[in-house]
């Protein structure tokens, strides 16, 4: 009950913070537009910022070499506007160049480290979909990074939120368990974690690895370079309740905007070209007819009040 009024009372707050932009995909540069919105508030940030030197026809390349100062004044916008305790996840991966991986995402973390940012933990997308190729000195490449950086140490974080079936491996494994598997058995590294396999016997759900296996969106022909709305959804699920506030600064064809109104949360969408700022608001209007509004979820769960 604590966690519904609380969350009640800072959805309130984020509202009164945030009148202008919320629920909206605005066209502009979202350095210019996240002028307007106030610090600290925005829950989630999940974003895919146009990847170094691609898709230069459809919305115009940046340069690898250049990536990172184009990047980080909007990292500071970023930051000025996420909420202490809030998130922002980076999907982005760099391209071979001259025969090597470019080293500007490895650049632009230490640069973001160095402004204030915690590089908290890195996710893996793997894409499962992903067709065979032959390259003279590389494999098809199959994943991209989920960068996770935070505020501070003490971040909201809802692991039930994202509990996954435990999987086939637990039928033959738990069944042969050893003298170990029974004992919590430390971590050899001396990270001070340590894990009792024992503990899972007879358990639907377990929490999830740091790897997330979906499928590349093919769907969705009106955009070269879309995420599939599984990958925000998972993220919003994790970092934010009902009512909260997600940004997607790079926002395209409205992705992120749709995972936030399916579950329930606010959003705020921002990007340069006019044409996928229509494009996205088609899409959102259409998951709003699909699911039930935000403000009659909240009359379900909370009561008229907006409390319990
Ligand atoms: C990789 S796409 C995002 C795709 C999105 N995740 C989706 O699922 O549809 C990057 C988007 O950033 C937009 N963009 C590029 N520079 C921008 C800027 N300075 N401000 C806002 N949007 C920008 C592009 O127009 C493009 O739609």
């Amino acid at each position: 009950m604590g966690m519904i009024r609380e969350d009640s009372r800072s959805t309130q707050a984020s509202q009164r913070g945030l009148r202008r932009h919320l629920d909206e995909i605005v066209h502009g540069d979202c350095e210019d537009v996240l002028k307007e919105v106030p610090e600290d508030s925005i829950d989630l940030i999940v974003t895919s910022p146009p990847y170094a030197d691609q898709r230069k026809k459809s919305y115009g390349g940046i340069r690898p070499d250049d990536y990172v100062e184009w990047f980080l004044p909007k990292a500071d916008h970023f930051f000025r506007v996420l909420k202490p305790e809030g998130t922002f996840i980076l999907n982005i991966k760099e391209p071979a160049v001259n025969g090597e991986r470019h080293t500007y995402v490895i650049e632009l973390i230490l640069e973001m480290r160095r402004r204030g940012w915690l590089w908290t933990e890195e996710f893996m997308w793997h894409k499962k979909n992903s067709y065979p190729g032959k390259w003279p000195n590389r494999f098809r490449n199959n994943w991209e990074r989920l960068l996770q950086f935070n505020k501070q140490k003490q971040f909201k974080m809802l692991q039930e939120a994202v509990m996954a079936p435990v999987g086939g491996w637990a039928k033959n494994r738990l069944a042969n368990l050893s003298d170990t598997d029974k004992v919590r058995d430390e971590s050899r590294a001396g990270s001070g974690f340590g894990k009792r396999v024992a503990n899972w016997i007879d358990r639907e759900m377990v929490y999830p690895t740091n790897v997330l296996h979906l499928a590349t969106e093919s769907s969705n022909k009106q955009h070269s370079a879309v995420f599939p709305v599984a990958l925000p959804r998972w993220f919003i699920k994790l970092f934010t309740e009902p009512g909260d506030i997600v940004l997607d600064p790079f926002i395209g064809s409205g992705s992120t905007a749709v995972a936030a109104v399916e579950l329930g949360r606010h959003y705020l969408g921002i990007d340069i070209n006019r044409e996928f700022t229509e494009l996205s608001n088609r899409r959102v209007k259409k998951t709003q007819m699909r699911v039930p509004s935000l403000a009659e979820r909240r009359s379900t769960y909370y009561g008229d009040n907006g409390c319990q």
